[in-house]
């Protein structure tokens, strides 16, 4: 089964085309460096509008049969902020833990982090993860709780995924 991983930029301005989306080419490169199992991308570029996101997050998840969906962007304090709420509007679990440690290893590098409401949760048989818009915060966040995502998927009864151990390590428990 190759793995179908959605990739969902959340930003007013870049689905306007007023500048060019370097969050969803980076999560991308980030996948192609990080996974040694096959895998496809499936990209979204949408403004900061909560039916939006949701809609979006519902059809990765539902028709377009991803097992993982990260979003960057819209995690922050300013009004048109909204993709946490919109993640938890389309989850059945919360996955507090992924937010948890992405801002504890981010604040190491700027005390803005906590300024990131970013969190993680299920849909359907999906993970969905929140990174913040700033393209550097990707590989920052996404190093902490990849170790976990490929047993996560395990247990979504998703497609085993495997990494590049000399990048990241996935770690399964022995059953
Ligand atoms: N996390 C990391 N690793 N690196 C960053 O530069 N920026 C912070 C925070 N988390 C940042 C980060 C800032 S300035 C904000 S406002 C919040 O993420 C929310 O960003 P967002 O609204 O683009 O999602």
């Amino acid at each position: 089964m190759i793995a179908r991983i959605g990739i969902v930029t959340v930003s007013d301005r870049a689905s306007r085309g007023e500048y060019e989306d370097r969050g969803g080419p980076a999560i991308r490169d980030y996948l192609k460096q990080v996974l040694t199992s096959p895998f496809e991308s499936v990209s979204r570029v949408i403004p900061d509008e909560r039916q939006v996101i949701e809609q979006t997050l519902l059809e990765l998840c539902g028709a377009e049969d991803c097992c993982f969906v990260i979003t960057t962007g819209g995690t922050g304090p300013a009004l048109r902020d909204v993709t946490p709420e919109a993640t938890e509007a389309v989850c059945q679990k919360m996955m507090p833990g992924f937010g948890e440690l992405m801002r504890k290893v981010s604040l190491e590098k700027v005390p803005t982090a906590i300024l990131s409401r970013q969190t993680a949760g299920i849909c359907r048989r999906s993970l969905i993860v929140n990174l913040p818009g700033q393209p550097r915060a990707i590989q920052e966040c996404l190093d902490a709780v990849f170790p976990a995502i490929p047993y996560c998927i395990d247990l979504l009864e998703g497609p085993f995924l495997t990494t590049d151990e000399t990048r990241i390590k996935a770690f399964r428990p022995k059953k």
